[in-house]
């Protein structure tokens, strides 16, 4: 490189790290909120796949529904009442819930309707039987894709990272399930640590095995 190519560099990697500093990260994905909650809410009884067997159902009179089977059916609205309890009368003039019994906590106010759309987004994930199943921890996952991938896969996973004007690529979009579904996990842990087309680099040596299965988490809740 000659002094100018040099100068030149510097100043773009300068402009940067200038544009990552001042930028905060965009809200989590529905998906990825929604699990979070979940964790935190409702795996205690439900488990971790939905299925009603969480640690505390074992010493519960009435068994957790089993997620994976009765939500399909129900749509957003009905869900939001079931959760919250709020509404129900006008729904079946029934005294909880739309029909189901006091072993399921009303929730009242404690989630905002954001969080209420995340959850219930996570719901449909957890239960829809073709997905492809999470592997590592996506809270890792997102952490990683933060520091390595988003300045050309984005901040919001969309593609439209910093690096995609500089270079003038097209990084895959990881938001759109048309585009990422047709990849097994193995394929995506695969491309994360070999590298794929000429862009996209190989982490082999600065990601583990782990840390590409935290990742493919990541993306599949990215992608709902
Ligand atoms: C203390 C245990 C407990 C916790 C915590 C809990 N649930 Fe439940 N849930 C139940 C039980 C028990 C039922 C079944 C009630 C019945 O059949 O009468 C149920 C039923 C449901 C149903 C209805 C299933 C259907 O379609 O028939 C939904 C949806 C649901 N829970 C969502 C949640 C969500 C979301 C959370 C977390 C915010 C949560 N639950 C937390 C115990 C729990
Ligand atoms: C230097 C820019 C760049 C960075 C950094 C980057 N990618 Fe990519 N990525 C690309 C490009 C470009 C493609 C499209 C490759 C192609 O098909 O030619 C791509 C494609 C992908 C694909 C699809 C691969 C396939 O099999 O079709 C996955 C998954 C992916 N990237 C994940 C990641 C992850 C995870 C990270 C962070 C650890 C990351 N990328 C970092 C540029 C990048």
């Amino acid at each position: 490189m000659n002094k100018n190519n040099n100068l030149i560099f510097g100043f773009l990697l300068f402009t940067i790290l200038m544009l990552s500093a001042g930028r905060t990260f965009a809200t989590p994905p529905l998906a990825y909120e929604g699990r979070r909650l979940y964790v935190s809410y409702c795996q205690l009884c439900h488990g971790t796949a939905g299925q009603g067997d969480g640690p505390l159902a074992k010493v519960m009179q009435i068994k957790p529904a089993d997620l994976s089977t009765t939500i399909r059916a129900r749509s957003d609205t009905i869900l939001k009442k079931i959760i919250t309890g709020r509404g129900k009368q006008t729904i079946t003039g029934r005294d909880r819930h739309n029909l189901l019994s006091e072993a399921m906590p009303e929730w009242k106010d404690i989630f905002s309707d954001e969080q209420l759309q995340a959850l219930i987004a996570y719901l449909r994930f957890m239960t829809n039987t073709s997905r492809h199943p999470l592997m590592g921890d996506p809270v890792v996952g997102m952490k990683l894709y933060h520091t390595y991938c988003q300045v050309c896969h984005g901040e919001e996973g969309d593609g439209e990272g910093i690096m995609t004007q500089l270079m003038g690529i097209t990084p895959m979009d990881h938001t759109n399930p048309n585009e990422t579904n047709p990849l097994s996990n193995a394929d995506i842990i695969n491309s994360i640590l070999k590298g794929k087309g000429r862009y996209m680099p190989a982490w082999e040596g600065i990601l583990s095995q782990e840390d590409a299965e935290a990742l493919v988490s990541y993306i599949r809740l990215l992608a709902h």
